[in-house]
This record gives structure tokens, sequence and C-alpha cells, in this order.
């Protein structure tokens, strides 16, 4: 049986370094990490993702700003308090929740952040440092970086020799995470919706990163016996053995078949998620240090 990687756990250890990291630089420079995230519209699992994520900046110490926006917003006034925040010395971090309501442009938003204020790394100045093999002087994106710790975590630091195969081509998460896969040495597989016999490919990973939001997608017999297993998907899907109406979240990974093939395995939930906001904490708080010199 594979063991299991706890995501809640070294997530905590994270967010424990970044409030002590905070403390300092309030105390030595009178700077207090701020962090802003911004809403759009009335979906409840992008509220929940945002209210875990101001939650855990006021537990590490930050400035906690949460600007909820009505559904009818528009792209002028989305731009504007984001130019608001760009401008505002208190506010380190700026992270716009996606995905947007569909009457909105996503690009010129996320392209309007101040670069040094992206904690989401999605920013082109950010997403180029990265694909340039600068991995110390921007933000890198949170989801990826938090799975890397994970994969470290199981095979150290350099992944010479080791085949890794990613799931899904997002800019969000695939992209990157395939850029940090390679920057590690691993030797990178990008797969997608297009790729063809995807288990015979999934079949020579001995890293197999999941992103596609698609509960039990992954199977059994597409694991490499001993492979490390990081499941980014969060489904939620009916649970009517919990009683009438109710739901679960599922990874894009079909856990427990998985669970005895691989070596080791994030759960969902309990793995990437807590380590996604986790890496938002360190991203402000490094924007935070950077602002004060
Ligand atoms: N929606 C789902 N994950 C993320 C994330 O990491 N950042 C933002 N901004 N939106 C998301």
């Amino acid at each position: 049986m594979a063991s299991i990687i706890d995501g809640k756990q070294t997530a905590a250890k994270v967010t424990e370094a970044v409030a002590e990291a905070s403390a300092v630089l309030e105390r030595e420079a009178g700077v207090k990490p701020g962090l802003a995230v911004v809403i759009v519209g009335n979906d409840p699992a992008s509220h929940a993702y945002v209210n875990a994520k101001s939650r855990m900046a006021k537990q590490c110490g930050f400035t906690s700003i949460q600007h909820s926006l009505p559904e009818e917003t528009t792209q002028a006034e989305l731009e504007a308090l984001v130019a608001s925040l760009n401008d505002d010395p208190a506010i380190h971090g700026i992270l716009v929740q996606l995905p947007l309501p569909r009457h909105l442009d996503s690009e010129p938003v996320i392209q309007s952040i101040r670069p040094d204020k992206d904690v989401d790394g999605l920013h082109v100045v950010n997403a180029g440092k990265l694909a340039s093999g600068d991995l110390s002087s921007g933000l890198i994106s949170c989801t990826p970086a938090g799975s890397m710790i994970l994969v470290r975590s199981i095979h150290g630091a350099d992944l010479s020799g080791l085949n890794a195969v990613v799931i899904g081509r997002s800019n969000l998460f695939g992209k990157p995470m395939g850029l940090l896969l390679l920057a590690a040495n691993a030797t990178v597989t990008m797969a997608h919706s297009r790729t063809k016999d995807l288990a015979a490919i999934c079949r020579q990973a001995d890293i197999l990163v999941a992103a596609v939001g698609r509960p039990f997608m992954v199977k059994k017999d597409w694991v490499k016996p001993g492979a490390t297993i990081i499941d980014v998907g969060i489904n939620r899907i009916d649970a009517p053995e919990k009683g009438e109406g109710k739901s679960r979240l599922v990874g894009d990974v079909d856990f427990e078949a998985c669970a005895e093939m691989a070596g080791a395995i994030t759960p969902v939930p309990g793995g990437v998620g807590p380590m996604t906001i986790a890496m938002l904490m360190a991203n402000t708080v490094i924007a935070a240090y950077r602002s004060a010199g």
C-alpha cells in the first residue's frame, strides 16, 4: 500500500514559518504583510476557498482584506479595484479568485496586477521568469509550488532520471508544474485532453500529477508500481451513502485502487489543497519582505 502524503501537516509547518517571518518583519521593519483577495459573483465553492484564504492570512498575522463584488460587476470596475490595490502601500499581495463570471475577461485583469503583488504568479512577468529558469526573483503559482514541496518530501530536491507526467496544461497549474519539475531535472511529459493513449504515457511516470477536474479519471492500471501520485483535482460528487442530498470531495484519481499500486499518494481533501493556501501565505510574506527592501 502507498504511503499517504499528508498535505495538511506540511502546510501547517509552512504557515507556522510564515507567521514567524511575518512577526519578525513587523517587529524589525514595521511592515505588516497585507493580502487582498477579490471575488466576483456567488459561486459557493469559490467563496469557501476565498474565506479559507482570508482566514489563514489573519492566522499568519497579516492584514487580510476581502472584496466580494456582485455578479454584475463590470470589467472596468474590477480593473479599477485592482488599480487601487496596486497603489495601496498596505497591500503586498493581490489575488483575484478564478474563474470569473462569464461576462468578464480574466486575462486583462490578471495582467493589470502589479507583478510584485501578483501572489498567484500568473502575470506574464512572473510566468516568464519561471519559464526562463529564474525561480527566485519572481512569484511562483501557489498550487504548483505547493505540489513541488510534496514531491520533494518523497524524492528530495533532485529529480534526475525520474519521469514525470503532468495531466492538464492550464496557466494556473499544468504549465508551471511542468516547468518546476523540469527545473528539478525530471524528464517531463505534458499530457492533456488531446493526448493519445494517456494510460500508456501515465504508466511511464515515476511522478504522476493529475489536474483535469474529472473524478476518478486516473485508474489503477495507469499507475507504475511504486509511483508518486499528486492529485490536484477537487471535484464535488453526490454521496448518497452519507445521506439524502449529501456530497463529498474527490480528486481526479481513483484513490482507493491507485493506492494499492502507488508508492505514495496525496489524498483529497488533505493533500494539495492545504498546500495551495500555505504557498499563498508564503508568497505574500515574500512580497512584503521585498517591499521593505
Ligand atoms: N481558483 C482555483 N484555484 C485558484 C488559484 O490558485 N488562484 C486563483 N486566483 N483562483 C483559483
